[in-house]
């Protein structure tokens, strides 16, 4: 199984490109199962989870072309079935976003739980409740959803909890309903404004994505269409912690605007110098050592969730003690023990944890819990003294593209292995 070899103490300088979003191009993937024409998809990243969604969709039917490595083009035109199955839904709990797509399309769907996870029990109870809300008769047997509706009707949903895949799957699925649907308490986060740019593209009639009020009227049939993914803003985040920590300065370019400004605020605060221009954005630390950040997670436009462990990577070694609260998973703290092991001072109660930053960390072999947690320990690896080893990197495969060729364009020793030198083992 691979590994992340990590020698830290470069400071990261120099430029790189940021890569489509992750979290929009998985529900804009399975939102071409709405339409029997072909989709072109542009800035698809290179991921684990796009490559599982792809052959979820070869599965039901659909035609997958690569065109480039970036670009794919999908078309649905004779779906084979509506099940997805256990075993690829059990490895990408996103899957559960061709529930809505399946059933607005062919009237039927069965999709496997995605079952708990590591971050937290995550259900699926408010998909559910909104599907049933626009009239689906649902069942969960054996371990599958089963939702059957002749005809979706549009309605208006309040959902209960923010929620970003719900969000999704009951947009999509209000595309093809009869009459207009109004999705109240709807996530902002801005894959949700991308998804709904391919759907209108596509023919679907959406206003409101990005706001808390989504309204959307049916209509009877989706075309094909061409659509770009937006960059990934947790992605971009990432780096521009890494060059925090490192007391670095680097430009992340092809960032587009306003998609993490809750996140750069935070780097302010802890000391850096940002400048932002239309498509890109500089962080410059001018060799200063990171100031504390409290940071409070929230549904967009708070801060996300998934830039926590790379800031409670950052408190570690910054100047200060710090308070982070994480409201939006119960469980996502797991990293915290990791970072232990490399001499962080971190006392978890509860939702919170409190971080006193020490002037150096020092490696270790260290273990990846999930997909951020891994990249906080990959940036404190980057800051500890000699060496750090993480194992269980495929979480990292699932989420960042060319991890480790990005950070050794910018100057860090980050070595993907399979044998690993003794010294560090
Ligand atoms: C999405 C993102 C993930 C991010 C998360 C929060 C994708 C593919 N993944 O995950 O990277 O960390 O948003 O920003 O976009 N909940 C319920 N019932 C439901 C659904 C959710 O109680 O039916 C709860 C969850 O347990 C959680 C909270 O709502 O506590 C938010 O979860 P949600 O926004 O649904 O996360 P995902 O969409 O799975």
């Amino acid at each position: 199984m691979d590994k992340l070899l990590i020698e830290g103490g470069a400071r990261l300088a120099g430029e790189i490109d940021a890569s489509g979003a992750k979290n929009a191009a998985l529900p804009i993937l399975c939102a071409t199962l709405l339409s029997a024409d072909a989709v072109t998809l542009h800035n698809l990243p290179q991921l684990q989870d796009v490559r599982t969604t792809q052959r979820l969709l070869r599965e039901l039917g659909a035609e997958v072309q690569a065109e480039d490595p970036t670009a794919v083009t999908v078309q649905a035109r004779d779906l084979v079935t509506h099940t997805a199955p256990y075993e690829l839904v059990k490895t990408m709990r996103a899957s559960i976003l061709v529930l809505g797509p399946l059933l607005a399309r062919l009237g039927e769907a069965r999709v496997s739980l995605p079952g708990g996870c590591a971050i937290g029990a995550r259900p699926v109870d408010i998909h559910l409740e909104g599907l049933r809300a626009m009239g689906a008769d649902i069942r969960v047997e054996g371990g599958f959803i089963h939702a059957r509706a002749s005809k979706l009707q549009g309605t208006r949903f309040v959902m209960d909890t923010v929620t970003v895949t719900g969000t999704e799957n009951l947009m999509m699925a209000a595309t093809l309903a009869e009459g207009t649907t109004l999705l109240e308490n709807a996530a902002c986060e801005p894959e949700i404004g991308d998804l709904a740019t391919c759907l209108n593209a596509m023919g679907a009639r959406i206003s409101g994505a990005g706001t808390s009020t989504i309204r959307i009227e049916g209509v009877e049939r989706l075309h094909g269409a061409e659509h770009r993914i937006l960059p990934d803003r947790i992605e971009i985040g990432t780096f521009l912690v890494a060059a925090a920590m490192t007391r670095g300065s680097v430009t992340v370019r092809q960032t587009g605007s306003g998609l993490l400004d809750a996140v750069l605020r935070k780097l302010q605060q802890a000391g850096a110098r940002i400048h932002c221009e239309a498509d890109s954005i500089q962080l410059d630390m001018a060799g200063r050592r990171p100031v504390s950040v409290d940071v409070h997670t929230a549904p967009f436009p708070g801060f996300p969730t998934d830039m926590q462990a790379q800031f409670m990577a950052l408190d570690c070694i910054a100047d200060g003690v710090a308070t982070i609260s994480e409201n939006v998973f119960e469980n996502r703290f797991m990293h915290a023990l990791e970072l232990q092991r490399l001499g962080a001072d971190i006392r978890i109660e509860g939702h919170m944890a409190v971080v006193r930053g020490r002037e150096q960390l020092e490696g270790a072999p260290v273990m990846a819990t999930d997909l951020r947690a891994s990249a906080g320990l990959v940036l404190a690896g980057l800051v500890a003294d000699r060496q750090t080893l993480v194992d269980r990197i495929y979480h990292l495969d699932r989420g960042y593209e060319r991890l480790e060729e990005k950070f050794r364009a910018l100057g860090a020793y980050v070595q993907r292995v399979t044998h690993i030198p003794q010294e560090a083992a």
